[in-house]
């Protein structure tokens, strides 16, 4: 086809001499003056236009139907080398690629960026309580993968391991917040059943219920690519659903099982949480802290006979292992934590406004129950009994209250 476009652009002049000589030639029959031994042919040429209009109306409109076909077509393909020698490549690759294609994957490759490590650790370090040297190695870890800008793999995938409560998921949380990133928030302890339960994050095949919508982990990457994911308590996910993120970690990328789309992970950070195998991490942390790769080796042992797959543990880029909270640093967050139930209710604390007695009694309460409770339970706790008066607060139009112990229970007194 496109030689035949060819070829028609170069008879393209020959179609109009032949059409400008019959339209000279009606011309002159018509209104011209004689020129002699010329007019037998005028009249000749006349006549046979005349017998056979149609098929010459045919054949002239197949003709000049086809030159400016070829035209067009040549106009096009010159267009590119016309550009290319003007510098501009990009129609080129109009030409000879897919472009837009070109320029979205381009924009999917993770750009090296540059941030202060020190002043992202101090912001962390000022949110997350006691877990200094976490949010030291974190911030490090941050800049150095942002800078590296690695093809085809998440900035990082992280583990974070430790015993509940000591600010895991709410440094993940804190870390998305200071990046300027989206959390994406799993909880992971809903995809225990088994392997299908993976549908829910990766969308479902063709031709089962449910195929027309997307997955909620693909298509919240695919609207944020750079997101924080938090796969908090990832040890409670099905071991099938833990590798389902095999590829988003080795290849840069997760599959929607719907359309079959690919959604690139490589701007992402992965942040895994897990309460598994607390007290010997703490152990070996205690023993290795001076030497990261035999730390890190001797977590992943233990990590792997806590039940993680091999395969899962050999795609974390490093282990960071939480301290349990002690001495004030208990008495901190349990403030934070009654500040932030208080809040819900739409009420803040006057300044100074808990009751020591009240701290130190879940301090006590707390190290009695071990490292197995955390102070999110005894705050729990503390709201069945404060509750009450809180909701009372509020109706009665206080805008602050203390927390105060009256005849043995934590209660809320409205303050001005
Ligand atoms: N180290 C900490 N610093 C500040 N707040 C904390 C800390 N640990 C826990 N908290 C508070 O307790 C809540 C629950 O902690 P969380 O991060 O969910 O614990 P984990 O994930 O380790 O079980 C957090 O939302 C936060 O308010
Ligand atoms: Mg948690």
């Amino acid at each position: 086809m496109k030689s035949i476009l060819a070829a028609a652009t170069r008879l393209m002049p020959l179609a109009f001499l032949l059409m400008a000589v019959v339209f000279v030639a009606q011309f002159m029959l018509q209104h011209g003056p004689s020129v002699g031994a010329l007019d037998h042919y005028v009249v000749k040429l006349s006549e046979l236009l005349n017998r056979h209009a149609w098929i010459i109306a045919i054949l002239a409109a197949v003709f000049c139907i086809t030159s400016f076909a070829g035209y067009f077509h040549e106009r096009r393909r010159n267009a590119g080398v016309h550009v290319a020698k003007t510098g501009v490549i990009m129609d080129i690759l109009d030409r000879l690629t897919n472009r837009q294609a070109l320029e979205g994957k381009l924009a999917k490759e993770p750009e090296a960026v540059f941030i202060d490590s020190e002043q992202l650790a101090q912001a962390l370090k000022s949110r997350v309580i006691g877990q200094d040297a976490v949010c030291d190695d974190m911030a490090a870890q941050i800049r150095r993968r942002l800078a590296l800008k690695q093809r085809g793999k998440p900035v990082g995938v992280f583990m974070l391991a430790g015993p509940p409560g000591t600010g895991k998921t709410y440094l993940a949380k804190c870390l998305a917040a200071e990046l300027q990133r989206k959390l994406l928030h799993f909880d992971m302890t809903q995809f225990s059943a088994g392997a299908h339960a993976a549908t829910q994050l990766f969308g479902t095949s063709k031709g089962y219920m449910g195929s027309d919508s997307y997955g909620k982990l693909t298509a919240a990457l695919r609207d944020t690519p750079d997101a924080v994911v938090l796969l908090d308590e990832i040890e409670k996910a099905h071991s099938e659903v833990q590798k389902n993120f095999l590829t988003a970690w080795n290849d840069g990328f997760i599959t929607e099982a719907s359309d079959g789309q690919q959604i690139s992970t490589s701007s992402a950070i992965f942040v895994l949480t897990t309460n598994a195998a607390t007290d010997t991490l703490q152990a070996l942390q205690a023993a290795h802290a001076n030497d990261p790769d035999e730390l890190r080796r001797v977590c992943t042992n233990a990590l792997r006979e806590s039940g993680f797959a091999p395969e899962v543990l050999n795609r974390i880029d490093r282990i960071f292992v939480f301290k349990p909270l002690s001495g004030l640093d208990i008495a901190r967050v349990t403030a934070l934590e009654i500040e932030l139930m208080i809040q819900g209710y739409g009420l803040a604390i006057v300044e100074g406004g808990i009751d020591p007695d009240i701290l130190l009694e879940m301090m006590r309460r707390q190290k009695k129950l071990g490292a197995a409770s955390s102070t999110r339970d005894l705050v729990r706790a503390a709201e069945e009994s404060i509750a009450d008066t809180l909701i009372e607060a509020k109706q009665r139009g206080y805008a602050k209250v203390a927390v105060v112990s009256r005849n043995g229970s934590i209660v809320a007194r409205p303050e001005r």
